[in-house]
């Protein structure tokens, strides 16, 4: 190899209190995890001295535990961007211990390449293999691995021997020019490919690479249950009904599927209704059901960021490399989850809420309103820019004390205009041509849970104007459940 061979702890000497680091990955999958083990190490024996080491953290997504566990747990993270979804790093967001900014996912690589966030110093990614003159073969994620690459003034290689050299070709590296040069993406179908299957890093800006042989270590899904087949159950039974109403054409339109169990198990159903006919996907990431539908022929293609598989899926796609290279791309989020070509596609986009109110405004993302949960992913790129924008979520959480539907939402993800279509167990509101009051009536009477139902009733009734809030009771759920335990408990 042409580049030095380093432990992960040298690579992590090299790293200094206060550096903004770019990752590559996307999610667990693809994200470097022994040099920001070996950092997190450092950073506690330099707490352990009395020095201060904190560093910044921008991401694809959400990382393995390695990275943000690892580092939120040492205290050493600064200010982090975009999504996340570990624990540690979660408490660390919500204790104030860490500056976390949310965005969009499309956004971030541009940004950094406007120079938003400042220069950043180094870019740690993995790669499956290494060539000598510095194109890598990245892992199963990609996020923004090329354009920290470029940017950063020193990268370390993770190179990872569990991920076999037989997935070069998986990938698709394209990054687009800035404006006022951009031109429009040349990405018509989820299938085209418009980049190179490498990303090329400046040699002499490589400090080393780390050598490692570790999974991605991808949880299972919880399995599908009652509610989770019913929400499913009610999005094909949608569909099919658009389909039949000739408002989807019979060829049907490429998917994208947002994150967690419920995503999960909602396209466990659509792969299981003989009704929906063989689709593309063209979504950010690839999660288990993906590759079940893809060997049953449900799925004929998918084109993501990461293929973000349980180690048991992983090891059936390696095992049959040759036939899922045919299926599936990864490439950029920048690209994943452009809005120019989501609009283009026309896609049939499927996310999930926290809670939604009666007039159709989502929460993806804080828990009454305070509390950050993951973040907005790239549910924002995809919703704004939809064919027709789904979203799914039970009606009811933590054994019925909370209700997902609610007169306001506690916070703002996604606003009534982007949102068409709401799913719950309970069944399907159809919000498109509705005014307020009208989504209203539909969503209470279709989505909500029956228990709550009057409450939401009362609350519509309460209101006057064209969007009928009552603003000196709008978050009465959410304080009944902050003093008592039990959004029914609200008065109003
Ligand atoms: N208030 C408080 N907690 C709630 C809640 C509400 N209204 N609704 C759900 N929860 C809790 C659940 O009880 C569960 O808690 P637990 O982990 O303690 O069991 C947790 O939120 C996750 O809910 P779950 O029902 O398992 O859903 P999920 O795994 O499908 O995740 C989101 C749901 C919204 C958190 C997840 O989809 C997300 O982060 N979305 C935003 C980003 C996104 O959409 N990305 C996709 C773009 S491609």
């Amino acid at each position: 190899m042409a580049f030095k061979t380093l432990t992960a702890q040298e690579a992590a000497s090299h790293i200094f209190n206060g550096a903004k680091i770019g990752f590559g990955g996307f999610t667990a999958s693809g994200t470097p995890k022994v040099v920001s083990a070996a950092l997190a190490e450092k950073a506690e024996a330099e707490h352990a001295q009395g020095n201060e080491f904190k560093v910044s953290l921008f991401t694809g997504a959400s990382s393995g535990d390695m990275l943000d566990g690892a580092l939120a747990r040492a205290k050493a993270i600064d200010a982090r961007t975009p999504y996340q979804s570990n624990k540690s790093s979660r408490e660390g967001i919500n204790k104030n211990e860490i500056q976390y900014f949310d965005m969009h996912l499309s956004h971030l690589a541009q940004n950094l390449r406007y120079g938003f966030y400042g220069k950043l110093d180094f870019a740690i990614v993995e790669a499956c293999k290494v060539y000598d003159d510095g194109r890598i073969i990245p892992c199963m994620g990609v996020g923004i691995a090329p354009t920290v690459c470029d940017l950063a003034e020193k990268v370390i290689i993770e190179l990872n021997h569990h991920t076999p050299e037989a997935i070069e070709g998986f990938h698709d590296i394209y990054q687009p020019a800035d404006p006022p040069c951009r031109k429009e993406i040349p990405v018509y179908t989820p299938s085209d490919r418009v980049g190179v299957p490498y990303i090329q890093i400046d040699p002499s800006k490589i400090i080393g690479v780390v050598e490692s042989n570790l999974p991605d270590g991808v949880a299972p899904f919880t399995p599908a249950d009652e509610v989770t087949n019913k929400i499913g159950e009610n999005v094909c039974n949608f569909l099919v009904s658009e389909l039949k109403a000739g408002r989807i054409p019979s060829s049907f339109l490429p998917i994208q599927s947002g994150v967690g169990n419920i995503a999960n198990a909602v396209l466990g159903s659509l792969g299981s209704n003989p009704d929906i006919p063989p689709f593309e996907m063209y979504t950010e990431v690839v999660q288990d059901s993906v590759v079940g539908l893809m060997k049953s022929g449900k799925c004929k293609f998918a084109s993501g960021c990461s293929l973000t598989v349980s180690d048991a899926v992983m090891d059936e796609i390696i095992a049959d490399v040759d036939f899922f290279r045919d299926k599936i791309v990864l490439r950029p989020q920048e690209l994943s989850n452009n809005p120019e070509v989501v609009r283009r596609m026309g896609l049939i986009t499927i996310n999930t809420a926290l809670e939604a109110d009666i007039f159709g405004n989502i929460n993806s993302t804080h828990v009454t309103g305070t509390k950050m949960m993951n973040g907005i992913g790239g549910s924002g790129d995809f919703t704004r820019n939809a064919y027709l924008s789904i979203f799914t979520c039970p009606s009811v959480a933590k054994g019925g004390k909370i209700s997902a539907i609610v007169p306001m939402v506690s916070h703002l993800d996604h606003s009534e205009h982007s949102v068409s279509i709401l799913i719950t167990e309970q069944g399907v509101a159809d919000l498109r041509g509705k005014s307020p009051r009208q989504r209203a009536e539909a969503i209470i009477e279709n989505c909500a849970h029956p228990m709550y139902r009057p409450l939401l009733r009362k609350y519509l009734e309460m209101g006057a104007g064209h969007t009928p809030h009552t603003l000196s009771v709008a978050f009465a759920m959410h304080t009944a459940f902050n003093e008592t335990g039990d959004m029914g408990n609200a008065q109003f």
